[in-house]
Parts: C-alpha cells; structure tokens; sequence
C-alpha cells in the first residue's frame, strides 16, 4: 500500500489494523527467544509501522487527526498487550535453556558402564561399604568356627567401658583411649564406648555359659583424623569362656581364624603385651597380607602387621560379672575393622573411608 500524500482517517485506521495483524504473526512466529527480541523491536520500536504512522498524523485532514490518533495509540496498546503475554513464555524458556546448558553431567561417576540411550533404563546399583564387607566376612568366618554374634550399645556406663573391665576411676590405663564423655547423668559417668570390650562384660553380666562369641561394632575415640586414625571407627571383639580354656586355646584360635580370613600362607604370632583386662596379654600380629611376609612398604619391611590385642580374662574381670574363675577360665580379643580393611586394601589414607567418594567407593 503506498502512502498517500495526505492521509484519512480511513486510511489510517486501515493501516493500524494491519500493522497490528502483521505484528502479532511476527511476535507469533518468533521460535527461538533471540527472533522473539527481533521481533518486539521491529512491530513496538521507533521504526515500527505503527509508529511511522504516527509520524503521518501531521499531514491527515484536521477533522480526523483525533480519532486517526486513538486507532494508532489502540493498536499500539493491544500489540504491547500481546507482547507482553508472550514475553512471559519466552523468559520461562530462556530460564530453561540456561538452566540445561549449566547443567553438570554426573553420569561419569556412575558405576559399571554408560547407560543404554532409551527406551528401557538401568539402574545402577549401589553396594555395602568396603567397612560393612569387611565386617560381614569378619563374621562369617567367626561363625564358621563356631562362634555367635553379640552387639552392646554404643553409649556406655562408665561401668562397661572401663571399671568392670579392671579400671577403677582414676586407673592409669584409661589414659589408653581419649574418652568422648556425654551430657548424661552425673559428670563423666556416660560415655561413647572407646572399645568392644563393654560388650564381653554384658555378655558374661547375663550368665549364659559357656561363651563363643565375637561383638562386631563402631567405637569412638577423641582423636584427630590422620592416615591410621579415625575417630569413629569399627573393632571386633572376640571372648570365650569355658572351663579348662588355656592361653593355648587362644593362640589356635587365632591362627585358625587368620587362615581361614587371609588363606594359607598368611600366620598369626603372639608379642606380649599389656591391657588391664587380660592377664597374661599378648598384642596378635599376622603376616602381612601383602608382600606375604617378604618386606615392604606397608608392614615397615618387617613382613608382619600388628592386628589387635587378646589375652586370658583377668580374674577381676570375671568378679566384676559374678563368673567363677575357679571353675572357669577363658581369652579375649579386639582388632580394628577399619585398619584391616585399610591393610588388605592397601589405601595409603584411613579417610578415604569416609569421603564418601563414589569413584572410590566403586572399586570395591
Ligand atoms: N579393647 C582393646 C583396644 O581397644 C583391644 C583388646 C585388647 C581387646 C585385648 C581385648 C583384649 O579383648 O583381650 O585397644
């Protein structure tokens, strides 16, 4: 349509109509947020059909100025109203498409390998804690010996902790494990059990004799982390009472149970030791699992590893539990859980254990 030299308010009502028709099929059409920005500029800025059309008012007869002036000024209003509705779409869009470009692909972390593109989707599926695995053979190849599985509470009485087990309030040997006292009942008298042991004092406490058991579970101790410490960790208690139970009972205990756990080639020896709950004590060493006894890095080169401490029931222990210790006699044992899946493992760092990384995690 060419523009006439002096426009009518017929003429110009027309052109605002299709100015308005032509502007939303651009606003329309827009299919990406960029072409909708394009488009908003062109049909509402100043170079817009409808605002070259005001720019024609001045020429238009004088009687029509006034209402030729409100047709522009009603299509612009209706194309911004337009504008307006759409415009909200393209920002939720432009949200989304942001949001998905920033998006981090953590498949890479996924165990086994890549997913099937759909249809029919895997999942992947988590397994126990190198900790929990650990501690399940540890059990299974108790219970294969012979023995049951007991579990105690992990806050204790100072009772189970320390003075049934032959340490009275102020004995030196409770320097041995830095204690993490709890806000119960008088100061000092409620504890998070530094050791297994409490649990061989509930289980002779409750008079069931003869005893084969071992009492799997995690301790804490105020310690700061390092490669061979953690302060919560795990131990493994082992406690048989019988009558006639001699230190050599133990000591085949002990190597039945070393080779069953590591295989044939790996022994168990004895170091004497000291721990108020056991007399005579010993500290159980076993060839070290990786170099099988040659020398290296991890036993120091000297083909051992020290694995916990045992030795025969004290017998204040047994009068602290009403056992008689003229009929019966009886050992203990208690290694960390953590420290040997850390030696088989062969991780140079305990805190691995507990970063929580799956790609760590996954190898076992
Ligand atoms: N409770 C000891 C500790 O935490 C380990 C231990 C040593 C347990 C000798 C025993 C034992 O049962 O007889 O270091």
């Amino acid at each position: 349509m060419t523009t006439p030299p002096n426009p009518d308010l017929e003429y110009i009502t027309a052109a605002a109509a299709a100015a308005l028709d032509e502007g939303r099929r651009r606003l329309d059409s827009a299919t990406t947020a960029a072409q909708f920005s394009e488009a908003e500029r062109d049909v509402l800025g100043k170079r817009s059909a409808l605002a070259t059309l005001n720019t024609l008012l001045g020429r238009a007869p004088q009687a029509d100025r006034k209402a030729a002036g409100a047709a522009i000024h009603a299509a612009l209003v209706a194309l911004r109203e337009f504008a307006a509705e759409l415009s909200g779409d393209w920002e939720a869009r432009r949200r989304e498409e942001r949001i998905s470009a920033e998006r981090l692909d953590l498949t890479e972390y996924s165990a086994g390998p890549a997913l099937p593109p759909l249809p029919g989707t895997r999942r992947g599926i988590g397994h126990l804690h190198l900790v929990t695995q650990t501690r399940d053979e540890l059990e299974d190849t108790f219970v294969a010996m012979g023995f049951t599985v007991a579990e105690g509470p992990e806050a204790e009485t100072d009772w189970y902790n320390f003075e049934a087990l032959n340490m009275p309030p102020a004995h030196p040997a409770r320097g041995m494990w830095d204690t993490l006292y709890l806000r119960l009942g008088p100061p000092e008298s409620v504890l998070l059990r530094t050791h297994t042991s409490p649990v061989q004092i509930r289980l002779m406490e409750s008079g069931q004799l003869p005893i084969y058991s071992v009492m799997p579970g995690r301790c804490y101790r105020r310690d700061t982390p390092d490669a061979r410490h953690l302060p919560v960790f795990h131990q493994i208690e082992g406690l048989v009472v019988d009558e006639g139970i001699t230190f050599g009972d133990m000591a085949g205990v002990i190597e039945s149970f070393t080779t069953a756990f590591f295989g044939p080639d790996i022994h168990s020896r004895l170091r004497p030791s000291y721990f108020p709950f056991t007399e005579p004590s010993a500290e159980f060493e076993v060839t070290c699992p990786i170099c099988s006894g040659s020398g290296c890095r991890t036993c120091s080169g000297s083909g051992w590893i020290e694995l916990g401490g045992c030795g025969m029931v004290d017998p204040n222990v047994f009068a602290a539990v009403h056992v008689d210790s003229e009929k019966y006699s009886g050992f203990a044992f208690g290694f960390g859980i953590d420290r040997l899946a850390q030696v088989r493992a062969e991780l140079s760092d305990m805190r691995h254990l507990l970063d929580n990384d799956v790609r760590f995690l996954t190898q076992f």
